[in-house]
């Protein structure tokens, strides 16, 4: 079962990347393949920068995700919002109107911050967003990962015991919500 994954985080050392690569090194384990799509070389989207031509990162990570039977969004959480980068991912992938990856495709959410409520406002945030394209939410399991700088140690590895649980019973969950689909 494949994946797609976006990351909200171009920060190095980002713990949202972090939680991502912990994801992507466990999914295995529960009969998952995660594979990122990179958007770090988005423009900020204009109508005029698409009628010029769609930017070659921005094909690229259309064809991940329209190869996988899921998107799992990994979003930090901005000023009780969703953070501007992903969002300007998604509104890049939202187009041609009527003709976006993400219409009706299944969605899963999971992320960190260093504050106490672990982007559930956020995650909120997207939900709603979802709406819009017609999505399935995974809702079987949440991960709000609060206080992240205690959860990894220096090299960006998860080590905090209870999100390692949480990470393994989110991607058990997950696996078998997109089997049963
Ligand atoms: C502009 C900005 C706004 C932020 N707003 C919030 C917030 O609303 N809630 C929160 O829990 N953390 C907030 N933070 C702190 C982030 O959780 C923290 O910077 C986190 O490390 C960002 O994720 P990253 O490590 O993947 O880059 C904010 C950080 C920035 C830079």
């Amino acid at each position: 079962m494949l994946v797609s994954a976006l990351c909200g985080s171009l920060r190095t050392g980002s713990f949202n990347q972090a939680l991502l690569n912990a994801a992507i090194a466990k999914a295995p384990e529960h009969g998952l393949e995660i594979v990122q799509a990179d958007i770090s070389g988005f423009p900020v989207f204009s109508q005029d920068v698409e009628a010029a031509g769609v930017p070659v990162a921005v094909t690229a990570a259309r064809a991940v995700l329209e190869s996988s039977s899921c998107v799992l969004m990994v979003t930090p959480e901005y000023n009780h919002g969703v953070p501007g980068a992903l969002k300007n991912a998604v509104d890049w992938l939202s187009r041609p109107y009527g003709d976006s990856p993400l219409i009706g495709r299944p969605m899963a959410l999971m992320g960190a911050s260093t504050g106490y409520y672990g982007t559930i406002r956020a995650q909120l945030a997207w939900r709603q967003m979802w709406y819009f394209f017609k999505c399935p939410v995974f809702s079987d399991s949440e991960l709000t990962l609060a206080f992240a700088a205690k959860a990894f140690d220096e090299n960006g590895t998860l080590v905090e015991e209870r999100y390692i649980q949480s990470l393994d019973k989110y991607l058990e969950s997950l696996g078998g919500w997109l089997g049963a689909r």
